[in-house]
């Protein structure tokens, strides 16, 4: 039987559908209250309002679970791969053995880049953010595939679009690593795996062959499989709401890229290293850290630890904390960032205000760590997360296009001036 909510303003009441999913969270469907009352809902930051109803991820803060279609995160982590993640966050279903060889052969047939991208690479000064660098080459892959500005073409041509920007970004993102640091670019090797290829592609050098450890791409595979897909985040809402406008799924997932940039979204693992840094400059002590978090009159915050969702645990954290200990010890870095990372989180971890409040290690404290003992420079972070999070992007794209969804467009209430007559320059005080 349909459950309703009901409203009552000024005596008049308005019954409001509850709509609810298949894993019985509950909304009221307040698509009709403007029209029916004159009023709308106000919920700066969204924090309270569905935007949509999907199909792809489902997580539960207070519980730590999160599934890409149904599968927890943790199995995926442990036996899947990337591509098949993207496969699955795609498409709907896990691939047969067959979809999936297919899947994979058609994305290293794409994996090349016009060369005409490297004149706009060279373009960018030596000063450029590694992030803007991606939305702008992601922006550009429309002035070579120009029809791709059609977004209601056949689902074929769609899907040409889909595997070009699968295989392509992780080129691109690894040509503007090299171009940055003025060395030669690297091609993709099609004898690779999706996360070997780009590594090597990374980190390859004219003078010495990259040799692919198959520990730090599995750490590089994790990574990019926690950060697939997350539901209607920030760069994600982003992406839904630019291709609402029946802008072109290039352009979406750029303004994906550019809403990730922030340091509240996708720069928090930035933010993490940079932390253990300034502890070492102030002389390292972790613990004069851990009591200026605690202090209420002290805005510092631990880096890395707290999430706005998980309120128990970060399974993503719990996965990435495995493999920062693989990778530290078959690294045998020893860098002081990385004791003071230890003694942070133990500390952390037996202290009542930590405890009290929930405050556990989250998926940017380890992801930080591991992308800091493989090489990766702290700018190219954020970057790292735009790889993983595209089939999501992407997902949650075609799912918003196939629902037939409206422009996005928020209402607001005015608090500004009323009317007033026009005041001539000379009179204005
Ligand atoms: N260090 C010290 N104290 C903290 C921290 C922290 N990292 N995080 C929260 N607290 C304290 C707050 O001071 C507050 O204490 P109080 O109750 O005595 O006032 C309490 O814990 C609750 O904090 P809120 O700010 O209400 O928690 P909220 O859910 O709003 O914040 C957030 C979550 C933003 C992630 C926060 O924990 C934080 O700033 N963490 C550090 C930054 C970080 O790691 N961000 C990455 C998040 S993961 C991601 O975005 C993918």
């Amino acid at each position: 039987m349909a459950e309703f909510a009901e409203l009552k303003v000024n005596g008049k009441e308005y019954k409001l559908p509850i709509i609810e999913g298949t894993e019985q969270e509950k909304g009221f469907d307040i698509s009709k209250l403007r029209a029916e009352s004159g009023m709308i809902t106000l919920d700066t930051g969204f924090k309270n309002t569905g935007s949509t109803q999907s199909s792809v991820t489902f997580l539960d803060g207070e519980k730590g679970i999160l599934r890409y279609r149904g599968y927890p995160i943790e199995q995926l982590a442990e036996k899947s791969t990337f591509l098949e993640v993207a496969y699955l966050l795609i498409y709907g279903e896990l691939p047969t053995g067959q979809e999936l060889f297919d899947f994979k052969s058609d994305i290293k047939k794409h994996q090349l880049v016009h060369e005409d991208m490297k004149k706009i690479l060279q373009g960018f000064p030596s000063t450029a953010h590694p992030m803007g660098v991606l939305s702008s080459l992601a922006t550009s892959l429309t002035a070579f595939f120009p029809e791709s500005l059609d977004p209601n073409r056949s689902a074929e041509k769609i899907n040409l679009t889909i595997l070009r920007l699968l295989a392509k970004i992780p080129t691109l993102v690894s040509w503007s690593f090299t171009n940055a640091r003025g060395i030669k670019a690297n091609y993709p090797d099609n004898n690779l795996d999706y996360v070997g290829n780009f590594m090597k592609m990374m980190f390859n050098l004219p003078t010495e062959e990259y040799e692919i450890d198959p520990i730090v791409a599995d750490a590089m595979e994790k990574i990019f499989i926690l950060h697939a897909d997350h539901e209607q985040n920030c760069s994600t809402s982003t992406v839904r709401i630019v291709g609402s406008s029946h802008a072109n799924l290039y352009a979406s997932v750029a303004a994906g890229i550019n809403a990730l940039w922030g340091p509240l979204h996708g720069g928090a693992n930035q933010k993490v290293i940079e932390m253990l840094k300034n502890i070492i400059d102030n002389g390292g002590d972790a613990k004069k850290f851990l009591d200026k978090a605690k202090d209420p009159n002290d805005p510092f915050r631990l880096m890395g630890f707290g999430h706005r969702v998980y309120k128990n645990f970060d399974p993503r954290a719990q996965i990435l904390k495995k493999q920062a200990d693989k990778i530290l010890e078959r690294l045998g870095v020893d860098e002081p960032e990385f004791e003071i990372a230890k003694h942070l989180e133990e500390a952390a971890l037996k202290d009542e205000y930590f405890i009290e409040r929930k405050l556990y290690p989250n998926v940017d404290f380890y992801s930080g760590i591991i992308m800091k003992a493989i090489g990766i420079p702290i700018e190219m972070f954020p970057v790292m997360f735009s790889i993983g999070r595209l089939p999501g992007w992407i997902a949650q794209w075609k799912e918003m296009r196939a629902h037939n969804e409206p422009i996005g467009r928020p209402r607001q209430i005015y608090v500004g001036a009323t009317e007033r007559p026009y005041v001539e320059v000379s009179d204005r005080s």
